[in-house]
């Protein structure tokens, strides 16, 4: 299949991207660059031996996009392109609104005018809001807190109404729970921006010494040990889920919805020791107050997707933490080349 794959520089999109190659896809990936490097996809290429199709672009720029479909014939999309930081979200609204929900606006609109009727979406269990009616399933209320949340939430509204009115659409939705790891060689992983809003990535800076310790955000929660208790789930399984999905909306019409989760949760202070181990040294961690709009506990019932596409998640905290660890060890400013230190004037 040729896919298009919006976002496909980015953490989950590069990793999904591989998997494509390695299952003998053709992949085109359109991307903005705002929060990715292209760098990740000459790695993709390297770890695949198989060429990936880049074009730099910004899903608001409608005649762009109108030119990638008449220039291609796509056999479905992949759609992970947006924006993704809550706090940005609840600061300038109306960025996220625009990017993340007229984004794909114009992008149904193009793939509808072209015939493209097979898409499957990055959305996240941010819609469960602050639920802490645990494990969530699909059917759970949804109720985001946030704007960042809000989009996805319109936007799985949009396709929903879009499967209603016109039934020659095929749409999974993918609700992720807390996507960390890299892929196995190292090679690949998740490289922030600025100071990492996450979890995973800032443990992950500590252990590196690029920052002082982590701030572990309350400890008075009614979780076993006080911290707060997430589905961590490895890259590679969530890309493994894309895999599936796009397989199932090959036979089937309809708009379908999964959560791609472990089903089990692990608390703060358990990822900071499992990343430690990992690691091979102590991460310095101190207590402070709760984030605002954080929920205790969030893990997914993950049974609808091993029952639909026959996916489930192989990872552990162990194995995510060993191959994040390998990739921010051998990528200490991520994708951004290290200083060429033999290049100074100061050399005699
Ligand atoms: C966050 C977002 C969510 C988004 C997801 C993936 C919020 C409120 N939620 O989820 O909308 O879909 O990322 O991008 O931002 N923690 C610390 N110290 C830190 C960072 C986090 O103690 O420096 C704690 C948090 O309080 C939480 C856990 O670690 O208990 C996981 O946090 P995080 O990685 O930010 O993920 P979520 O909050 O689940």
């Amino acid at each position: 299949m040729k896919v298009l794959v919006t976002g496909g520089a980015g953490y989950i999109g590069s990793h999904t991207s591989l998997c494509l190659l390695e299952q003998g896809h053709e992949v085109v990936v359109f991307d903005n660059l705002l929060n990715s490097s292209e760098e990740s996809l000459k790695r993709v290429e390297e770890l695949t031996h198989r060429p990936v199709q880049f074009i730099k672009g910004d899903l608001l720029d409608a005649s762009a996009l109108e030119r990638i479909f008449a220039e291609n014939a796509f056999e479905a999309v992949i759609h992970f392109a947006g924006l993704k930081a809550v706090g940005d979200s609840v600061e300038e609204p109306l960025w996220y609104y625009r990017n993340n929900v007229v984004g794909t606006l114009n992008l149904l609109d193009c793939m509808a005018k072209a015939g493209v009727k097979k898409l499957v979406f990055s959305s996240s269990a941010t819609v469960y809001g602050a639920s802490e009616l645990v494990p969530l399933v699909e059917q759970s209320p949804v109720r985001a807190v946030n704007p960042y949340g809000r989009t996805k939430e319109q936007i799985e509204d949009i396709l929903s109404d879009l499967v209603a009115a016109d039934t020659d659409w095929s749409v999974a939705i993918l609700r992720y729970f807390n996507p960390v790891g890299a892929h196995e060689s190292g090679r690949i992983g998740e490289d922030p921006r600025g100071v990492p809003n996450n979890l995973l990535p800032f443990v992950a800076q500590v252990a590196a010494g690029r920052r002082d310790k982590v701030r572990v955000f309350g400890n008075d929660y009614g979780t076993p040990d006080g911290t707060g208790v997430r589905d961590y789930i490895h890259v590679m399984d969530l890309a493994a889920g894309h895999i599936a999905a796009l397989k199932f909306i090959q036979s089937h019409l309809g708009a379908y919805c999964w959560n791609l989760g472990t089903g089990r949760g692990s608390s703060v202070l358990e990822v900071i020791a499992a990343f430690s181990a990992s690691a091979g040294r102590d991460i310095p961690y101190e207590f402070a107050p709760r984030r605002k709009g954080d929920a205790a506990i969030s893990y997914a019932d993950a049974s609808a997707a091993l029952a639909d596409l026959g996916w489930t998640a192989h990872r552990d905290l162990a194995q995510m933490c060993e191959d994040h660890w390998r990739w921010q060890s051998a990528n200490p400013l991520g994708y951004q080349p290290m200083p060429d230190l033999t290049d100074g004037d100061d050399h005699q």
